[in-house]
């Protein structure tokens, strides 16, 4: 037996939490995770806090940890000195790291302001502890005090709140409507679902060009991705794409829209002109209106869609339906887990099922189908398939409940061929199966192979030779479409020329597709392992809602049914790890409350403890050095060839 070795065997207590606006929460839930396997009393206030968040909290612990992600610690900090005299701290010490600044940022000015330690720079996991351990060698415990600790935790135990998935009645849904639409000044000019009807109906179509490709499978549709602030540099791309052999496009909305900040969008378009480059991360729908989307339209003649990552999409999909936008991204779960640290999921519901019931009026009074497509890529970090394909599959009932009648379902590549193939082909397959079952017979399912979703190599060789090798693999999964990256991924938003370049890297990965070997036995393993955990994480959620989708997915994330790994979101559990087995494919280290057989367990168990003797672990309490390793080991160029494994 294993012999478990706590580096912390008195438990001292630790403060651990994020600063300021950045989500990033991959670095602290590994932390958080191996503090407490190595004994330590974990206070855990995930990303997004404010000072004073810590402050309130930092004389029950015995050290403070503070990350911040975004570069602008020095203006969150500001009030640091001020507090730490303020509340009486004496006894606590202080760790900052992360970026702490855009440019160079100086230990001493932050040491000067209070902290024991400064972490400009990356550190391993191993001498984090190591220097913690110093630290607190000579340090009483403090007593703890668990309840008042969980009274001033953003705890997931609050009330969940209620949902169902019933269809919205109409006149629910024309009460909201009229509101939605004085969200911003451009609401009113997507109010007439007749006229809309009109101009979308002559649009060419994002189900149809799907569609086609179920028809003739290997003719896998390429995405690229581009966004900027002003019209005419967003047509002058689409158009190039067009050139380029693109059969359908979209924009990534800008993160202001994002966050329903429209007078802030409004700004960002005037200096935009003003200093005639955009200003903006994505293209602002809403501030463009229906009549700009209408121009881009009329000109760019492809299927078009909306993609985004809204708080409240509910006007955004009205201005993208009313443009002649005939694909909205997202979904109550995907939106909202990953990007989100306080968005009920009740609420996120609701505001999906409008947009869902948008979606499937235009089919039920003009005959106009749209598609719907969901981001199973979650947090990007080694999501296991299964997770990716129940959160699919839940968003995909949610919305047919609705009267949506084309859905995509969205899988971000993890880098193990066989692994990344079955569950293309199982999600599509399993959707389909529980739509038939559930008597929804017309809906049209397609899937969608994202090019590797968490941090990039930053070597260009590395990166050409990952867009070009996993292209290949989407081809013979059989994903209807594939959405793309670029040699710049880890740099920078590509311009049209890297983009350019990456749709050429893509056009002769899949060229060279068929040329490859795909170990269809490997594959057919990988199929069986995902079946079994969908089967099992999908009943229980069903099982938890009583027969009701949306109640389940809201007693689900509560009881840690479902769990989606390295999310800032104070409604997903957070205690499901992932880690990578020794061939490269993700696997479970932690299963938290997931209900996973015990052949589903015992499976991902033995492969992990052949990844522990591979790598010469021989304590549970180090496992997260090989999180760590997994996460670190793309970005730090630490492998052979793309795929990681076959
Ligand atoms: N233009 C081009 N690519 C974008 N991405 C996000 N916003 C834009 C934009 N405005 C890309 C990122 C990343 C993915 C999430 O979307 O580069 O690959």
């Amino acid at each position: 037996m294993i012999q478990q070795k706590l580096s912390n065997r008195r438990g001292h207590t630790i403060l651990l939490g994020g600063l300021g606006g950045d989500s990033h929460s991959v670095g602290l839930t590994i932390l958080r995770q191996s503090l407490s396997a190595n004994g330590y009393q974990v206070r855990y206030l995930g990303t997004q806090n404010t000072l004073a968040d810590f402050f309130q909290m930092a004389s029950l612990t015995n050290l403070v940890m503070i990350s911040s992600m975004d570069g602008h610690a020095r203006y969150y900090l500001r009030e640091f000195p001020t507090l730490k005299r303020q509340f009486n701290t004496n006894g606590t010490i202080w760790y900052l790291g992360g970026n702490l600044g855009v440019r160079d940022a100086c230990e001493r000015d932050f040491m000067e302001m209070g902290f024991n330690r400064v972490f400009l720079k990356f550190i391993d996991l191993t001498t984090a502890l190591n220097i913690l351990e110093q630290d607190l060698e000579s340090v009483q415990p403090i007593a703890n005090y668990p309840e008042l600790c969980k009274q001033s935790l953003p705890a997931t135990g609050r009330f969940a709140g209620v949902a169902n998935d019933s269809l919205l009645e109409h006149e629910t849904f024309e009460s909201r409507r009229r509101e939605v639409l004085e969200h911003w000044k451009t609401g009113n000019g997507a109010r007439n679902l007749a006229s809309n009807a009109q101009f979308l109906s002559r649009q060419p179509s994002f189900p149809r060009a799907q569609a086609q490709v179920r028809i003739n499978p290997g003719e896998i549709l390429v995405q690229p991705r581009c966004g900027v602030a002003l019209i005419s540099e967003q047509l002058r791309l689409f158009k190039n794409f067009k050139r380029a052999g693109i059969k359908v496009l979209s924009y990534q909305v800008d993160s202001l829209t994002r966050n329903n900040n429209y007078a802030g969008a409004e700004e960002a378009i005037r200096d935009s002109r003003l200093s005639e480059t955009s200003t903006l991360n994505g293209f602002p729908i809403v501030n463009h209106g229906v009549t700009g989307l209408r121009r881009i339209a009329q000109q760019v003649r492809l299927p078009l869609q909306t993609r985004h990552s809204t708080r409240d999409p509910r006007l955004l999909a009205e201005i993208s339906y009313a443009g002649g936008v005939t694909s909205f991204e997202g979904g109550a779960i995907c939106y909202n887990i990953p990007y989100y640290k306080d968005y009920p999921l009740a609420e996120s519901i609701r505001n999906w099922q409008y947009v869902d019931y948008l979606t499937g009026l235009h089919h039920k009074l003009f005959g106009i189908v749209l598609d719907r497509e969901f981001f199973g890529t979650l947090t990007a970090t080694l999501i296991p398939p299964s997770l990716a394909i129940v959160t699919n599959i839940i968003e995909t009932l949610l919305a047919v409940r609705q009267g949506v009648k084309c859905v995509s379902l969205g899988y971000a590549e993890q880098g193990h061929r066989s692994q990344d193939i079955a569950a293309i082909r199982m999600m599509a397959k399993m959707t389909g199966e529980i739509l038939d079952h559930m008597g929804y017979k017309d809906v049209q399912v397609n899937t969608v192979f994202h090019q590797y979703m968490a941090a990039f190599p930053p070597c260009f060789k590395r990166a050409d030779e990952l867009i070009r090798s996993s292209a290949m693999t989407a081809a013979r999964s059989g994903a209807t479409r594939l959405i793309g990256k670029t040699p710049v991924e880890a740099f920078r938003i590509p311009t049209l020329k890297d983009n350019i370049i990456g749709i050429e890297l893509i056009q002769g990965g899949l060229a060279g597709a068929s040329d490859i070997h795909v170990d269809e036995a490997q594959v057919g393993e990988e199929c069986a392992v995902i079946r079994r955990e969908v089967d099992a994480i999908f009943e229980s959620i069903v099982l938890c809602g009583n027969g009701d989708i949306a109640q389940g997915v809201v007693n689900g994330f509560e009881m840690g049914l479902i769990d989606i790994p390295f999310s800032p979101s104070v409604h997903n559990r957070g205690e499901v790890m992932t880690m990578r087995d020794v061939e490269g494919a993700v696997r479970f280290l932690a299963t938290g409350n997931l209900k996973l057989d015990r052949e589903s367990r015992e499976f991902h168990q033995h492969k992990v403890s052949e990844r522990r003797k591979a790598e010469g672990i021989c304590s549970p309490s180090e496992d997260h050095v090989l999180v760590e390793r997994d996460v670190m080991q793309v970005v730090s160029c630490r492998y052979e060839h793309w795929p990681l494994g076959h």
